[in-house]
């Protein structure tokens, strides 16, 4: 069985990525291995303080290295993506080996698939500037299946994502074709 590394871009306890997250898991599980990233205590990159790597940068390193596929689900931040990911991204892009500088990061040809919940925008330029990142630092993006969804109004009080028909079909296609995409 492959696996899969969820990669949630919001801190929040009751994070809307979050909990879509946890429906894709649900829709996944019986095809791929789900995990979930941990990345809490990645320190800001600092060139200072990359070599040696920091330890938890050397454990997130180890973790995207074993993962078949990466799924990033994240907010849309002032027309963007998190800082929270840039700076973990940032940190995995650098060469797996110091002394080489061309050797590959454990990003290289790692295949992903991203989806975002947020406002009306429902994540689109984060989602069109994440691809550009994904792309530059080497990852193969699953671009035919994205989910992006609205935050329905009613969610924003009770903090209860209430996926529709709509977001729980287009979530079921994309967990699909993520799984035969990492299988392939
Ligand atoms: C700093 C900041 C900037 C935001 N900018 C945008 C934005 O540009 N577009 C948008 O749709 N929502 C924006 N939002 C709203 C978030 O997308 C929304 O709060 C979302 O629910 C956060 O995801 P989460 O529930 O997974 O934490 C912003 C929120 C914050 C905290």
């Amino acid at each position: 069985m492959k696996t899969a590394l969820f990669i949630v871009g919001s801190l929040r306890a009751k994070s809307f990525n979050r909990q879509l997250a946890c429906e894709a898991e649900a829709l996944l599980s019986p095809r791929v291995k789900v995990a979930w990233l941990d990345f809490h205590d990645v320190p800001f990159m600092n060139q200072d303080v990359e070599n040696p790597v920091p330890a938890a940068v050397a454990k997130v390193r180890e973790t995207v290295l074993a993962a078949d596929g990466l799924w990033f689900f994240t907010p849309e931040y002032n027309y963007s993506y998190p800082g929270l990911l840039k700076n973990l991204l940032d940190w995995l892009s650098r060469p797996r080996d110091p002394a080489d500088r061309n050797s590959p990061s454990v990003l290289s040809g790692k295949k992903c698939a991203v989806s975002g919940v947020g406002g009306r925008n429902a994540t689109a330029d984060c989602r069109r500037k994440l691809a550009d990142l994904l792309a530059f630092v080497g990852m193969k993006q699953l671009r035919d299946h994205e989910v992006g969804l609205a935050v329905a109004p009613t969610s924003w009080t009770t903090d209860d994502l209430a996926l529709d028909e709509a977001g729980r079909a287009a979530l079921a296609a994309q967990t699909s074709a993520f799984a035969d995409f990492i299988e392939a």
